[in-house]
């Protein structure tokens, strides 16, 4: 937990920001995996952590702007819970910690809120995201659970984003703890990948390393030799010589910050030559849009100079062909680099993704695409001081989508589809950082990690 004055500043801005009525915060419940007692991991609800601090179940805060009062409502533990359990920190000494004075039981809120729409009080909330929150709103609020989507509050979903997409220097702190244990999972990576051995095995050893690190993962592993998946989740396969790697990885640490890595590496520990090429593109294409970040730069424009780079070495390689901002002008290179270079990164590793990508990435007068490639780019905007996100520019050699779009004929002036045919098994290579935005570029985060090529090969050859 940080300062209470962290806390207590935080709430003061929102409530400023808002100017009235109620602000309702849901925290998280435990949920359960196949039963209602053996549980997930318990994990804190973003903005519920960002303006509290407490990570604790079962608990909501509530700011009453108009009667000047924050309520936090919740059950302390009965013995026979603590019988179980052991003993916890009270929620009531918790609350004191981050300036909260006043403690209700939950029985308490319902009538509460009651009142407050009564009196005509508007109370705002943000997009739910779990069940059983939706089902709580639509109780407390007497809405259809149908219609919260469109009763959530804008004016509190715009007044969070202002605050937590600016990070303060003790989040960064935070953040850069979580890079550096995910450093250590990418290492642990490396350390396990060899020919006969299947992906889970990595994926399971590095997931410990994020655990052991105070913390848990940020997000499900991407531990994969078919990286050309971007997201490729299962985990069934064995490695095998000649094959690249492609990890990517967070650990979130105890104070629920989070880091995103990806790392691409050959399996037998010396790239080939058509991986390195493509590899030196991709690494061309990161190291340009990280060089190219400062505030008042778009986020979207920075996307674009790296497809422009990517295409540049593609067209070099022989795989695209003609001219290459005309070729991303025409989109030709998503069938290699179909996603976005980048997101917000914080307490959440799309940070405040379930805000709404429109707030969170865009703005009134920038909105995101809906082209294919541009449309999954989390962030266009104007970049910040203070912004935290990722670089992680890819090149993906995907055979069902060049089949897909050489049998429908497209871009054929940009693509050299019988090259491509060659590359029909390469896989995919993406690498990514985590940056600050400084007042004048960009900080890489975490301590100095490898990310040319040779670098990886020098790192994994000892
Ligand atoms: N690195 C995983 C993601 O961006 O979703």
């Amino acid at each position: 937990m940080f300062s209470q004055e962290t806390y207590i500043n935080r709430r003061s801005r929102l409530q400023a920001d808002i100017g009235g009525g109620i602000i309702l915060l849901p925290g998280n419940d435990d949920s359960g995996m196949n039963y209602k007692d053996n549980i997930y991991p318990f994990r804190q609800d973003s903005c519920f952590l960002y303006f509290t601090g407490i990570d604790q179940p079962g608990l909501t805060f509530v700011m009453d702007i108009d009667n000047n009062r924050e309520i936090l409502f919740g059950d302390e533990l009965t013995i026979e819970a603590i019988m179980w359990t052991g003993p916890v920190e009270t929620i009531a000494s918790l609350a004191a910690k981050v300036g909260i004075k006043d403690v209700r039981p939950t029985s308490a809120l319902p009538d509460f809120l009651a009142r407050a729409r009564s009196s005509k009080q508007p109370v705002h909330f943000v997009p739910p995201y779990r069940g059983d929150t939706t089902v709580k709103l639509s109780e407390w609020l007497d809405i259809p659970v149908a219609a919260i989507p469109q009763q959530v509050s804008v004016a509190l979903i715009k007044a969070i984003v202002r605050q937590r997409a600016i990070k303060t220097a003790e989040e960064v702190h935070e953040i850069e703890m979580a890079v550096n244990t995910t450093i250590d999972m990418q290492l642990k990576a490396m350390e396990l990948a060899a020919a006969g051995v299947t992906e889970i095995a990595i994926a399971g050893g590095i997931q410990a390393v994020a655990i052991a690190g105070g913390g848990n993962i940020s997000f499900p592993v991407i531990l994969t030799v078919n990286g050309q998946i971007l997201h490729n989740h299962p985990h069934n396969t064995p490695l095998q010589n000649g094959q690249l790697v492609l990890c990517d990885c967070g650990a979130e640490n105890a104070m629920r910050y989070a880091g995103d890595l990806t790392r691409t590496h050959p399996v037998n520990k010396k790239f080939t030559t058509a991986q390195k090429e493509i590899y030196d593109i991709v690494h061309h294409a990161y190291q340009s849009a990280a060089d190219a970040v400062k505030p008042g730069i778009r986020f979207k424009d920075v996307h674009l100079l790296a497809c422009e780079k990517l295409a540049e070495g593609l067209i070099a390689l022989g795989l695209m062909k003609g001219n290459a901002a005309e070729a991303v002008a025409a989109g030709a290179h998503t069938l290699f680099f179909p996603c976005g270079l980048g997101h917000m990164l914080g307490l959440d590793i799309h940070d405040m993704e379930n805000l709404g990508e429109e707030y969170v990435g865009y703005t009134d007068t920038l909105h995101k695409s809906k082209e294919f490639g541009l449309k999954s780019l989390r962030l266009g905007r104007e970049l910040e001081e203070g912004f935290v996100l990722t670089i992680e520019p890819g090149i993906y050699i995907n055979p069902m989508l060049n089949d897909a779009w050489q049998a429908a004929g497209k871009h054929t002036a940009f693509i050299n589809y019988e090259k491509l045919a060659a590359y029909k098994n390469f896989g995919g290579v993406r690498v990514e950082d985590n940056f600050l935005i400084t007042a004048d570029g960009g900080r890489k985060l975490g301590r100095p990690f490898a990310s040319t090529a040779n670098e990886i090969e020098q790192l994994i050859a000892r």
